[in-house]
């Protein structure tokens, strides 16, 4: 249990949630009522506040627009049963926050600011969690720079903000990837394990091109020889090669999934054989040539597991084995979403119920 802060609540007087069709809900265009802020004063998190789900007044000399100190979390809330809201994770996701934030000269938030923040959010704003299959609360947090200055510098000010949104499946069928072997994502040194905005700035161009090319995604590969796997753009991804699920390691290019964690931890349960090791372009394709890959998936908090459909990888699509027969990942994403919305045990104390 987080005790509460002093938060001071401005609820909404127009609820927009009655214009919600949350049987069809997309993912990431429908705003819950309120949102969650504290200002970083350049000495202290203070001002915490609930607030309706409103527009930002910002300088045009804000300096996260200008040089991207941006950090941000995606998590999920889920309702079980009892129409309790269980939150998945939420502690792996502040400190992931926090990590991010010290990469990016960000100060670090209290973690009572973060519990609370989001646990009185979430209370305002229950009834936006969906119930039906394949939905849930998707949860925003993010950190960004507030000093109205162009000079290059970190800024002194921040805002911290929580919001949340209804969402749906983020991929709506089995993805097509595929492999850059061109443009980069991370660099040793760099940024990548972070979850720095500009990241994804930086990924869009080539995204485009493989997306204007029939693919949804692309997989990234390491940027000084293109021959090693590293993640996808919404996920991290993994391979299962005869009996053993294969994954790129967690390092300085590849962000730290919780979604990964979460696979990982079953599957090791479940007695699959798990390699967290680099995986080779070569040796993937290889595989689906000589019949022994039999799955392929992301994981991640939007995306949750994605089945990929097909890899591209130099002017050659590779069609991969059939989603119906494949054991682990249905079976993974299965068990998540049953422990997620409480029908199964919660070994991991992975549940935060509200
Ligand atoms: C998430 O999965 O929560 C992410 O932050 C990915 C984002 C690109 C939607």
């Amino acid at each position: 249990m987080v005790d509460t802060l002093n938060i001071d609540i401005r609820r909404t007087a127009n609820s927009r949630i009655k214009e919600v069709d949350f049987a069809n809900i997309p993912f990431g265009k429908v705003y819950a009522d309120h949102m969650f802020v504290a200002d970083y004063d350049g000495k202290q998190w203070t001002n915490l506040r609930i607030q309706p789900y409103e527009y930002l007044r910002l300088s045009p000399a804000n300096s996260a627009l200008h040089y991207g100190q941006s950090v941000f979390e995606g998590m999920k809330a889920y309702k079980n049963e009892e129409g309790e809201v269980l939150i998945f994770r939420p502690e792996a996701n502040f400190q992931r926050l926090n990590k991010s934030a010290e990469r990016m000269c960000i100060p670090t938030l209290p973690e009572d600011i973060f519990m609370s923040g989001l646990t009185e959010l979430l209370k305002l704003d229950k009834d936006w969690v969906p119930s039906t299959p394949n939905t849930a609360l998707y949860i925003r947090p993010f950190i960004f720079a507030t000093d109205e200055y162009i000079g290059i510098r970190a800024s002194e000010t921040y805002k911290f903000i929580i919001f949340t949104c209804p969402v749906g499946s983020y991929y709506s069928e089995p993805v097509r990837v595929k492999i850059e072997t061109k443009y980069s994502r991370a660099v040793e040194g760099g940024t990548g394990a972070a979850k720095a905005a500009g990241n994804y700035a930086a990924s869009l161009f080539p995204a485009r091109k493989a997306q204007q090319a029939g693919y949804h995604q692309l997989v990234w590969t390491d940027a000084r020889s293109h021959q090693y796997i590293e993640e996808s753009g919404t996920m991290n991804v993994m391979f299962l090669i005869g009996d053993t699920l294969i994954t790129s390691p967690i390092s300085d290019t590849i962000l730290s999934g919780i979604t990964r964690n979460s696979v990982l931890t079953l599957a090791r349960e479940w007695g699959y054989k798990i390699e967290e090791r680099k995986v080779s372009v070569k040796e993937v394709i290889e595989a689906i040539e000589n019949g022994t890959l039999k799955e392929a998936f992301g994981t991640g908090t939007a995306a949750t597991i994605a089945h990929i459909a097909l890899i591209g990888h130099e002017d050659k699509d590779y069609e991969l084995p059939p989603i119906e027969g494949r054991e682990l990942s249905n079976r993974v994403l299965k068990t998540l979403d049953a422990i997620k919305t409480g029908r199964a045990e919660d070994k991991w104390n992975w549940v935060y119920k509200l």
